[in-house]
């Protein structure tokens, strides 16, 4: 199979698995216990219906929309997934530029392997971060100013990740054990993130009381809720 063979997302899935290292595949793939919540998200998805507006004229498609406060050209965004530069040495900066090329939001994580700044000085297209909360106070206020520094636009903070999921797949192909030694492994990849993260163990479990000092202590950054995915997370949108 080839990537020229590829042209649904099923393509690509049957493409990376006979690609990528068995633990690194089914780490992508993989969902937490029975995949039960897994499956039935993608079955919800599937209801979703597209309506057709015929004969609208087509010369001047529009679909854009604005998603906390940024004007993106496509009515999607890329969400923050960890560890983009395992499955392709480019990751993130791939990603980000594929974003920039739509016109829409790229999310970039806390387990990045690429730096902010880098993303920050890379693409011109809105920017979210995905920041965890650190039991280093320090840390997380670090990551916040740089995220400033970069121009990011918007933030989300993950509240869903106190515990990680059991992901049974992980267990068979020997994922924990890779977990164990992140760390030495993100600064291998030479990242500007993640490698300053222990994870999971160090995220502290939130407190709304300190969300709400942090983000008056980072006034004017504003603040949304949101509903992302099967977890709660607060979005945080400048100005
Ligand atoms: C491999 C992988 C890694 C992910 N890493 C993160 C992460 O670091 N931070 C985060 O907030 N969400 C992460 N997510 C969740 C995604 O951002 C997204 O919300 C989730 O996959 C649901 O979207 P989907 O149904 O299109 O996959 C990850 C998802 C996957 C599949």
């Amino acid at each position: 199979m080839h990537l020229t063979d590829c042209h649904n997302t099923e393509h690509f899935r049957k493409f990376a698995k006979q690609r990528l290292p068995s633990p690194i595949f089914h780490y992508i793939d993989g969902a937490a216990d029975d995949e039960v919540t897994y499956r039935r998200n993608t079955e919800a998805f599937e209801t979703c219906d597209l309506v057709p507006n015929v004969l609208a004229g087509v010369e001047n498609i529009d679909m854009s929309t604005t998603v906390m406060g940024q004007k993106l050209e496509l009515p999607l965004f890329l969400s923050p997934t960890a560890l983009q530069r395992l499955f392709h040495h480019d990751g993130e900066r791939a990603v980000g530029k594929a974003a920039e090329k739509f016109g829409t939001m790229f999310g970039i994580s806390s387990l990045a392997t690429v730096s902010i700044e880098e993303i920050g000085s890379m693409i011109s297209t809105p920017k979210l971060f995905q920041l965890y909360v650190h039991k280093d106070k320090e840390l997380t206020k670090s990551m916040i100013d740089r995220c400033k520094d970069a121009n990011f636009e918007a933030m989300a903070l993950t509240v869903d990740t106190i515990v990680g999921g059991n992901r049974e797949r992980d267990l068979h192909t020997g994922l924990p054990l890779l977990q164990t030694h992140l760390r030495s492994l993100l600064v291998l990849l030479r990242t500007g993130v993640g490698s300053e993260l222990f994870f999971p163990g160090q995220i502290r479990a939130f407190s709304t009381k300190g969300f709400r000092s942090r983000r008056d202590q980072y006034s004017p950054i504003g603040r949304r809720l949101f509903q992302h995915y099967a977890g709660s997370i607060y979005g945080l949108e400048s100005g």
